[in-house]
């Protein structure tokens, strides 16, 4: 049996995974509320995959809800998305990140717990190393100093792991530390549907290529790097998605307990003018930009080292940043002007 429920599945993240793990024979089965969605992502499921997607739409703190879900699904496995993640609004609203975010994960654990469900692959982030200077940072390298609320939410729900993990001898668990998703399906029927003004670069990008928005503002250009923009590592969001098949299979072939943390990164960094300027090269598009000052919380630079998920996982990136580029830009096009959700 390979039933999978998959919270936050009509997601930018959770949808991409979706389609790869029917690829792989899986059925995921989706939790999701489309709060931060539209019924869109369902459609472009549906072109990509051939098949009606299966969703719930409840929200994941609902413990009678998911206990339902459980119950008539009888899942074997659970990818728990689900979550909220704009950092700048966690700064203006830390309780709605608390509660949802360490909420849905503590609901979600009691109702697996109810149904014999063991393995569970979380989604964390690179936030939880913080500003770190041991770069590329390795699973090992320190955590707990995160910039936002949002960022100790995920330093939280991974203690939460650790912790129920060492209680319950049967639990199987991975934590997937992503460092930038970005990027679309390559078949431009999902991808990342911003709400309002992006936060995010490649959004931002993508947006002012197609004119909804004026210019792009750098955040920065003073800081110790090779052109004075930050670093990051930007990941192609099939290639993330597909490291959720890698560590699902990983757990199945595990004795309990299990409880691992993987980066999932490309293990290259590149600066914020690099992204720009590749854009405009693969696109043959210009991204009209000004440099601003620098954004608060922003970290100098995080990339990954990704020996221990090639070793352990068997899983490495197969797409470039330019790919990712071009697959965001023909995703923008097909949304057209509707790039703007407010
Ligand atoms: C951060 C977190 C990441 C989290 C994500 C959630 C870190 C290191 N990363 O990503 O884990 O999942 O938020 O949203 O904490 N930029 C501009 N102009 C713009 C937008 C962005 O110059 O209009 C720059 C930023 O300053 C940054 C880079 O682009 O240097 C990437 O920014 P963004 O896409 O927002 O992601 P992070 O902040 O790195």
């Amino acid at each position: 049996m390979n039933k999978v429920i998959v919270t936050g599945g009509a997601g930018f993240i959770g949808s991409h995974t979706y389609v790869e793990l029917m690829g792989a024979g899986m059925e995921p089965i989706i939790v999701d509320d489309l709060r931060n969605s539209e019924e869109r992502v369902l459609g472009g499921l549906e072109k990509i995959t051939g098949k009606k997607p299966v969703i719930h739409r409840i929200d994941c703190t609902d413990r009678d809800a998911m206990d339902r879900v459980f119950a008539a699904e009888k899942p074997s496995s659970v990818i728990h998305f689900a979550a909220d993640k704009a950092v700048g609004e966690s700064v203006q609203d830390p309780l709605k990140y608390y509660h949802n975010n360490i909420g849905s994960l503590a609901t979600l654990l009691r109702v697996m717990q109810g149904h014999g469900v063991k393995d569970v692959v979380f989604s964390s982030s690179c936030t939880v190393y913080g500003d770190s200077e041991d770069l590329p940072v390795t699973e090992n390298s320190a955590t707990g100093q995160a910039a936002s609320p949002y960022g100790y939410t995920k330093v939280v729900c991974e203690q939460m792991l650790r912790d129920v993990s060492a209680s319950d001898p049967g639990l199987r668990v991975v934590m997937l530390r992503y460092f930038n998703p970005i990027g679309a399906h390559p078949s431009a029927h999902i991808g990342e549907l911003p709400i309002g003004v992006p936060n995010s670069l490649v959004p931002y990008i993508t947006q002012t290529a197609a004119g909804i928005r004026e210019r792009l503002t750098v955040h920065g250009d003073d800081y110790p790097t090779r052109d004075g923009s930050c670093i990051r590592d930007y990941i192609h969001v099939v290639d993330l998605a597909k490291a959720h098949v890698a560590a699902l299979r990983w757990l199945s072939g595990r004795k309990a307990p299990v409880c691992e943390v993987f980066n999932l990164g490309t293990g290259q960094g590149n600066t914020v003018l690099e992204a720009v300027h590749t854009f405009e090269e693969v696109n043959g598009v210009k991204v009209p930009y000004v440099i601003g000052p620098r954004r608060a919380g922003d970290v100098v630079a995080m990339y990954a080292d990704t020996t221990k998920s090639s070793e352990v996982l068997g899983w490495r990136t197969e797409l470039t940043l330019a790919d990712a580029l071009r697959d965001a830009w023909h995703w923008q096009q097909a949304l057209g002007g509707e790039g703007e959700k407010e």
